[in-house]
């Protein structure tokens, strides 16, 4: 069984996709943790996001694996930890741009679905729904409002090192949704047979439940 949960950055999707697959036993699929795996390395080679064809074969010869069980599982890239690097300031402001990339998108959209075959899975992101895991046995779309959200980045920044106004941070949320929803290819979306769950008056284990019992109906 394939739960497929997309929304926006900050909507609480990653850690109640967590707590969703610990609860169920499922595997957690983060796609994106692997767009900021590829955003990192092109960082770090500086290749630009407009190298299309340098950013097909980067994405090629990378390995990106999960190692771990939630909540502390390990981004691994070509066998080195880059867990926290990939959530660095630098990363999340770059990755709108490399993930748009149509070639980067196709090759691992591949190996997302490899990764779930034959698994029961909580496969998180932005296109789950529309074009990853089309046939989705249960398709969630998390929102919340934009103060909301900008308070949850500055807490995940905070536990970085780094400081910023909620003021900055809902400048940056609002340009990253702009860019993910208005991307020619598989912008963030919600589709016709997803359920909507607006998290910004709900408690953490409400929303984590909500799920967990949309689930158990169709188990
Ligand atoms: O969920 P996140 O903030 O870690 O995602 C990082 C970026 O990757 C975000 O800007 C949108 C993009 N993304 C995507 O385009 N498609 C996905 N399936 C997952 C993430």
């Amino acid at each position: 069984m394939i739960i497929a949960i997309d929304g926006p950055a900050g909507s609480g999707k990653s850690s109640t996709a967590k707590a969703v697959a610990q609860k169920l036993g499922f595997q957690h699929i983060d796609t994106g943790a692997m767009y900021r795996v590829i955003t990192l390395k092109a960082l770090r080679q500086h290749v630009s996001f407009r190298d299309e064809a340098k950013m097909g074969s980067l994405t090629q010869n990378t390995k990106i694996e999960f190692d771990g069980f939630i909540p502390n599982v390990k981004v691994i890239m070509d066998g080195e930890d880059v867990s926290k690097e990939i959530r660095s300031d630098d990363v999340t402001k770059n990755v709108s741009d490399y993930c748009a990339i149509k070639i980067v998108r196709e090759l691992l959209v591949e190996q997302q679905r490899n990764i779930a075959k034959g698994k029961n899975s909580v496969a998180e992101g932005r296109d789950m729904a529309s074009v990853v895991f089309p046939d989705a046995e249960l398709k969630i779309f998390m929102t919340a409002n934009v103060e909301t959200r900008a308070k949850r980045r500055q807490k995940d920044f905070e536990k970085l090192g780094v400081k910023k106004t909620i003021e900055e941070l809902s400048a940056e949320i609002e340009a990253r949704d702009k860019k993910d929803s208005s991307r020619k290819n598989s912008p963030l979306c919600k589709t016709e047979d997803s359920i909507e769950i607006d998290t910004s008056n709900l408690s953490f284990e409400e929303q984590t439940q909500k799920i967990i019992g949309l689930a158990k109906k169709k188990i």
